[in-house]
Formats: structure tokens, C-alpha cells, sequence
């Protein structure tokens, strides 16, 4: 692990997280109150999200929680106001569920956003909105290691859903002066995930998997390479978007430096949790179809803009997951 980058006090600084419930959201809400932040959550806890009520049992007595839907445009209007920041954690974040229910995906992910931007701008203009974006808006690539320039074709709805809501927010912050920008990540790992289903990150279901002493599939011959990032490093990333004024209006991935095929991913997860074993089986059709092979993203420009780089390698994120999971795995396994 490199020396940690120090994040600055937010001591005072009213933070608005929507989606604060689940994987991202909750980490963040958690770093935000040890560095002096006021949080409010805003999470209607959807079933077929991460969301987890255990994700904050240790912070519930110091955040604000609001049960609402980002759908809900007069609650979420409510919540903007008298904020300093936003960030737009809540989704629906399931790749597979977005081809079985298009229109759930479209209203959340589309929909949602534009509620959240039109309640910014009508009545807390001067917020700081920091969105999140995914690499899987890319598609196949058409060059390695891709950057913000990539053109993006997304291969599922959610992808597609994310791609159109990542432009709101910038038509927001060119066409209104708005001070907001997109934070694309890949592949977050580590405590407070969704570790019990493949419907989500991949490296997550592993971990899931590995602690469970379970064996973990990999489809093919898992050759095809991702980047992966630790959730803190992620976080300091979204902490940093906020904190840096002149990062407004455009797209940042914060992605880890490291690639690692997905075989080598699910074998490093079964040596550092200490347990599980790793099995490969054919492709099944419907995943093949929407496969991309490798995925190597650069984190160039972030690094530039908002003097952001990641701390912790793959081995360390995965012992600090580890001791994590080890004193609540229930909690997740529901
Ligand atoms: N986890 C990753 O590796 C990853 C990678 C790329 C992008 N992202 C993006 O990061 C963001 C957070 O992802 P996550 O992994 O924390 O997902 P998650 O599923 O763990 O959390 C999403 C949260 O949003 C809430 N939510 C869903 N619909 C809502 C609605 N209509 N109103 C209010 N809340 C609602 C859920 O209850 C849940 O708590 C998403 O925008 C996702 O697209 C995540």
C-alpha cells in the first residue's frame, strides 16, 4: 500500500447522498462523517439494489435518514435544499435486471437523474452534483487503454440507461452553469457490497464466494482483463470531485491501476480471503452475448484533475475486505 492521500476536513459541509444505503453511498456516507460532514441519506431501499440498512447500523445515530424515490420529485426537493453537495449514489444496478425490466432501469437511472438535476437547479442552484457513471458505457473497445474521449456503446440497458443520464448532468452544468461533473468508476470492491449475487460486480460475487468456501465460475477461460479498484480509493475520488472547484462539467474515470484478467481476479480472491477454489465452465449464451473482452480503462486524466491516484493494490484491498466481512458475513448473505 502507498502512503494514503489526505483528504481535507468537511467539517460543516452539508452532504446530500442519494442511494446512501448501498455499496458506494454507504462508504461514502461513512467517510464523510469521520471527516466532520453533516450526512443526510436518501435511500428507498430497493429490493433488487445493494442497498443494506446494515451498511450504516454503526453510523445511524449521526446521519440523517430519509426513506424516499429519487422518482418522488417533490421529496427529493425537499432534500436539496440547504445542502452544500449532492452526490447521486442511488441507481438500479443491476445489469441483468435492466434486459428483464427496461422500464424500471429507464425511470431510475434516467428518469431519477433529471428529478435530482431539476430539483438542483430550481431550488439549490449553487450545489455541488457529482454523479456516477460506469465504464460499461463503453461497450467493446475500439482502443486500449480507453479514456473519457471513447465513443460508447453500450451493450445493455443499464449501460445505456447511465450513458444518456451521465449527458443530463452535463447539459445541467454547461447549459445552467451548474457546478456538477460525472465520476465514472469500474469494478469497485470491498466491505459494505452486494457479495450474495452475481447480479452485481463481478469481484464482489467472487469475494461473496471465496468467504462462503464456495467455488467460484468463471466463464471460459477468463483471459479477458478489467481494472479494479478498492472502495476507499474510490470514495477519495468522489471526495476529491467535490472538494476540487475547478472540476465541473465533465467526465472522470476513477479507476484502479491495475488489470487483472478475471481468472487471475478469482484466484487472487480465493488466496487472500483464504478460502473457496476457482472453477471454469463454458460461456452461457446470453452472458457471451453482451461480453465485451477486455475492458483496460486509463485513469490519466483523473490523476491530473483532482491529483487523485489509488492506495491500495488488489492483495491489500482484499485483506482489508476480509477482516471486514469476517464479524458480520450474515449481514450480507441475505
Ligand atoms: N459498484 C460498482 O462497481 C460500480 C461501478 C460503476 C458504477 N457504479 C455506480 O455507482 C453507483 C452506486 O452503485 P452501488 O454499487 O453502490 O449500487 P447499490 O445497488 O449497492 O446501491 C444503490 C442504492 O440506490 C438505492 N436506490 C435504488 N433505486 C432508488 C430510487 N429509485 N430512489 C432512491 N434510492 C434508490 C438502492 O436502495 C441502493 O441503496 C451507481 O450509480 C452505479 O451505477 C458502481
Amino acid at each position: 500500500m502507498q502512503a494514503k492521500a489526505s483528504l481535507h476536513s468537511l467539517k460543516g459541509l452539508r452532504v446530500l447522498i442519494t442511494g446512501g444505503l448501498g455499496f458506494i453511498g454507504s462508504n461514502l456516507a461513512h467517510k464523510c462523517i469521520e471527516l466532520g460532514a453533516e450526512v443526510t441519506i436518501f435511500d428507498c431501499l430497493d429490493p433488487r439494489s445493494g442497498g443494506n440498512l446494515y451498511n450504516i447500523h454503526s453510523i445511524k445515530d449521526l446521519v440523517r435518514l430519509r426513506y424516499h424515490d429519487i422518482l418522488n420529485f417533490d421529496q427529493i426537493s425537499q432534500e436539496v435544499t440547504k445542502k452544500d453537495v449532492i452526490v447521486n449514489c442511488a441507481a438500479s444496478t443491476s445489469h441483468p435486471f435492466s434486459m428483464k425490466e427496461p422500464w424500471i432501469d429507464l425511470d431510475v437511472n434516467s428518469r431519477g437523474v433529471i428529478n435530482l438535476l431539476e430539483a438542483a437547479r430550481r431550488f439549490n442552484r449553487d450545489v455541488k452534483f457529482i454523479h456516477i457513471g460506469t465504464s460499461t458505457q463503453l461497450g467493446k473497445l475500439q482502443y486500449s487503454p480507453a479514456d473519457e474521449k471513447h465513443p460508447e456503446f453500450p451493450t445493455d440497458i443499464y449501460s445505456a440507461n447511465k450513458s444518456v443520464s451521465e449527458k443530463y448532468v452535463l447539459i445541467y452544468s454547461h447549459a445552467y452553469q451548474m457546478r456538477g461533473g460525472v465520476v465514472r468508476l469500474s469494478n469497485v470492491y470491498g466491505p459494505r457490497a452486494s457479495i450474495h449475487s452475481p447480479e452485481f460486480t463481478f469481484n464482489n460475487y467472487f469475494i461473496g464466494l471465496a468467504l462462503q468456501a464456495k467455488a467460484i465460475t468463471v466463464f471460459g477461460d477468463g483471459k479477458q482483463r478489467r481494472n479494479v479498484i478498492y472502495v476507499e480509493d474510490a470514495i477519495a475520488a468522489l471526495i476529491h470531485a467535490f472538494q476540487t472547484d475547478r472540476f465541473r462539467g465533465e467526465t472522470l474515470f476513477a479507476v484502479g491501476d491495475e488489470h487483472y484478467s478475471v481468472a487471475e481476479i478469482a484466484e487472487a480472491t480465493v488466496q487472500h480471503i483464504g478460502s473457496g477454489s476457482v472453477n471454469f465452465v463454458n460461456w452461457p449464451k446470453q452472458r457471451k452475448a453482451v461480453e465485451v473482452g477486455d475492458a483496460i480503462i486509463s485513469n490519466q486524466k483523473i490523476k491530473e484533475v483532482l491529483n487523485w491516484s489509488p492506495q491500495y493494490d488488489l492483495k491489500n484491498g482484499l485483506i482489508e475486505t476480509k477482516a471486514y466481512y469476517e464479524n458480520c458475513l450474515n449481514e450480507y448473505l441475505r
